[in-house]
């Protein structure tokens, strides 16, 4: 296959972009006055506005070719269809498997999954329903995918969230985060759930260990439940497997929080409420699995990405939700969006010759805008933004929510079109991109839908970009050094790192001991 820059359709983006690089929003705005209108696409109640891109029909066309010679058609329906695209570990890519309705059918190694996904969802509903009555605190214990959908996906739904139940969330291998969140918990009242996808994973391993010895004396078996695909290492922890809820290996970290992973938030927001989520999942997977491209959400929006990236060198993208329940979604995309595609290799094992996944950062709405919102205006770098909104709060309060969302269309408007003045300090260029997403209100589905548009939006452009987008092998090395660090900080054992290494830890044994 041909590299990606030596494709004609890039050729072709290459020499549009000479065109469109020196043209202003407002001049693509004056040229064509129904832009606003026409360069937006709605699913499902989700609307996405992406006229004030720096994009013209012709660019659209020529990304959309792009996209088609990379066979994101193809690739896709390999991903639906169970084939083992996460090609260095052999595994099947199927976390659309897990929101697929009951009686669907998706083979991997020739057995269906689906029976075995709704399975697991009947037996977390039973459980939900059964919960033991004395449980009054809910502590979730992992980290990166089996951490952050959890705390996300609970922050963004407390409207929905029952109120008798105290939330908390465990993930740092730092010993400040199990004591602040156990402070005020007594242990009879505590469930914990472990969440690990390996069961190996030090930091949760040293929290599950630490929870077990502030239970004292309390049964492990009426405190600890166990999600997991590991159950030998569960049963070795000391849960029973019937406390355990499983799932599988074609189901990566990131893109768990529709498996058992989501139990937390199927206690918060109750079964329903879960299954209203799932089903935005699958809504938003069809729509990518089915919508021409021109009207696709996730498709454009990651075209959208590569075009910043590949062709305008931009470095970041800002996901700027005005909700104040979305504080955590730029923190959950982090993970999906460069865990997924910060990648230098490609499928075929060689080193790109373009740029790759961008870094994805945000804060809510207007937070940010009394913070770095300067930079964004007037900085020297392009950010392309992502604007995340809704038209009705589900707390209204006053004028709160019109004042909100003023702030909210006045940032894109500002950011597009600038503004002159005869002061240099005091001009706004304009001419900086950005997406809206504007929905009614934020629901269990909604949610649903907006984090599978990313996880699809990921994938669109890991395609292109011709990466495995589903390993992580770049977190690997930092663990396996850890491990051989630990026993050194103990004793005056020989340190054989670099000097600077050798001369930290140094410090560190002598500080410690004081
Ligand atoms: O270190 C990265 C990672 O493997 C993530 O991909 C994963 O979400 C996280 O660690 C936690 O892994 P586990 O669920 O196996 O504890």
């Amino acid at each position: 296959m041909n590299s990606l820059t030596a494709r004609p359709a890039w050729t072709a983006l290459a020499n549009h972009f000479q065109q469109i690089k020196g043209q202003h929003l407002r001049q693509l705005f004056a040229a064509d006055p129904t832009r606003g209108e026409r360069l937006t696409a709605e699913f499902a109640g989700l609307y996405l506005d992406y006229s004030k891109n720096r994009v013209t029909d012709e660019t659209i066309r020529l990304l959309v070719k792009l996209a088609e010679d990379c066979r994101l058609r193809e690739r896709t329906a390999a991903m639906f269809a169970g084939e083992k695209i996460n090609v260095t570990e052999n595994r099947a890519v199927l976390h659309t498997a897990l929101r697929a309705p009951r009686g669907a059918s998706i083979l991997v190694d020739g057995k269906n999954v689906v029976p075995d996904v709704h399975a697991v969802l009947d037996r977390m509903t039973a459980f939900v329903s059964r919960l033991d009555p004395r449980i009054k605190n809910i502590v979730n214990i992992g980290i990166g995918g089996s951490d952050l959908g959890p705390v996300m996906a609970y922050e963004a739904l407390r409207h929905y969230s029952r109120r008798d139940l105290t939330f908390r969330f465990v993930s740092n291998v730092d010993g400040t985060d199990f004591v602040e969140a156990t402070r005020d918990l007594l242990p009879a009242e505590t469930l914990f759930i472990v969440a690990s996808k390996t069961f190996t994973t030090q930091e949760t391993m040293t929290n599950a260990i630490t929870a077990r010895h502030w239970l004292g004396n309390l049964p492990v078996h009426e405190h600890f439940v166990a999600i997991s695909t590991n159950e030998a290492e569960v049963k070795k922890f000391g849960i029973d497997p019937k406390n355990m809820f499983g799932f599988w290996d074609w189901v990566g970290g990131r893109y768990s929080m529709t498996s058992a992973i989501g139990l937390s938030t199927m206690i918060a927001i109750g079964p329903e409420n879960f299954r209203a989520l799932l089903a935005g999942f699958h809504a938003m997977d069809e729509h990518f699995r089915t919508a021409p491209y021109e009207k696709n959400l996730p498709v454009l929006m990651g075209l959208l990405g590569i075009w910043y990236v590949n062709f305008f060198g931009a470095e970041t993208v800002a996901v700027l939700p005005y909700d104040q329940y979305l504080k955590r979604f730029p923190a959950y995309l982090q993970q999906l969006t460069m865990e997924s595609n910060g990648k230098y290799v490609t499928l075929a094992g060689q080193r790109v010759d373009y740029q790759t996944g961008a870094i994805f950062w945000g804060e809510p709405g207007t937070n940010g805008q009394h913070s770095f919102y300067q930079l964004i205006h007037q900085g020297t770098k392009l950010i392309p933004c992502d604007f995340l909104g809704f038209s009705r709060s589900l707390n209204p309060t006053g004028a709160h929510h019109d004042l909100l969302m003023s702030n909210f269309f006045a940032q894109t408007e500002a950011l597009a079109f600038g503004k002159d003045a005869p002061a240099a300090h005091r001009v706004f260029e304009g001419n900086r991109p950005s997406n809206t997403l504007l929905a009614e209100q934020l629901t269990p589905a909604m949610l649903g839908m907006l984090v599978a548009l990313y996880e699809h939006i990921v994938f669109t452009q890991g395609v292109i970009w011709n990466l495995d987008s589903f390993d992580q092998w770049g977190v690997e090395l930092g663990k396996v050094l850890a491990k051989q660090i630990v026993p050194e900080l103990q004793a005056d054992a020989d340190l054989r790192h670099d000097s600077s290494t050798n001369a930290l830890i140094r410090r560190y044994r002598q500080q410690r001991l004081r």
